[in-house]
């Protein structure tokens, strides 16, 4: 079943998608001291601001491969909620840190109990460092990555080439992720949901480990009015504008 999910979404790596072969980024990164690097694109924002849509689509469109860190935080809950852990308790959520590995395409792993034990382990220090090294290598790997999350261009990628900080009203990303759940079988009740968002929100934003923090060198990009093709658009135009002056 998992197989065939993964078959029609494509070749699917184990997070996030392969580069494309019509790769249509063939230039090399220069560091200071002259050595080759490869081009890192960072993309954070709030829950459901559209930042997962857009990461995908730059990576696709940039030949990239891409990781979405919010998956690693979701898939340590899942484990936590699987096993009947408390995710109150810091050192069961370190401890589900160990040896995971997970199955991108498992609905569970975007279901509402799932999001809020991610929500809620995400703003403990030791998670947070047991998941660090696994994205760092990503970002670092040879020709570059993209990658989608709340600490991407601050912690994960602060020398990332190109910052989004991707956003959208609480209102319009409530009304996204009610559409979200629908399509996927699953309950999604708007003023539940609008006040999950609110309350994550607020913890991404005020926890003291890499808060959600538009990092100074981000271009903002507001997606409250665009629809996604737009939205993807003007993201890939920030990209390459990027490109054109580096
Ligand atoms: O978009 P949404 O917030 O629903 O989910 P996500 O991006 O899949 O992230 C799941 C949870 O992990 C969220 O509560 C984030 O706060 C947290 N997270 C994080 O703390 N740091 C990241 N780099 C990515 C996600």
């Amino acid at each position: 079943m998992a197989a065939k999910r993964r078959q029609r979404s494509g070749a699917r790596l184990a997070i996030g998608y392969p580069p494309c072969q019509s790769a249509r980024l063939n230039r090399n990164f220069g560091t200071r001291d002259g050595s080759r690097k490869g081009f890192v694109i960072a993309v954070d924002g709030p829950a459901a601001s559209g930042k997962g849509t857009i990461a995908r689509a730059l990576a696709k469109h940039f030949g990239l491969p891409h990781m979405d860190t919010g998956l690693l935080y979701r898939a340590v809950a899942l484990k936590i909620w699987r096993w009947g852990g408390d995710p109150n308790i810091e050192f069961e959520a370190l401890r589900a840190c160990d040896n995971f590995g997970f199955d991108p395409d498992d609905e569970e792993l975007r279901s509402e109990p799932v999001s809020r034990i991610a929500s809620k382990i995400s703003s403990y220090a030791s998670v947070r460092d047991a998941l660090l090294q696994r994205q760092r290598d990503f970002a670092a790997q040879e020709g570059g990555a993209v990658l989608d999350g709340r600490d991407i261009g601050t912690v994960i990628a602060p020398e990332a080439d190109v910052k989004l900080f991707v956003t959208a009203s609480a209102e319009v990303r409530a009304q996204r992720r009610v559409r979200e759940l629908l399509e996927r079988g699953m309950p999604g009740h708007y003023d539940d949901v609008l006040l999950d968002i609110r309350a994550r929100d607020e913890r991404d934003a005020t926890r003291e480990i890499a808060p959600l923090l538009q990092a100074p060198d981000a271009d903002l990009l507001d997606t409250s009015d665009l629809t996604a093709d737009q939205a993807i658009a003007e993201a890939i135009r920030l990209v390459e504008h990027k490109l054109a002056n580096a």
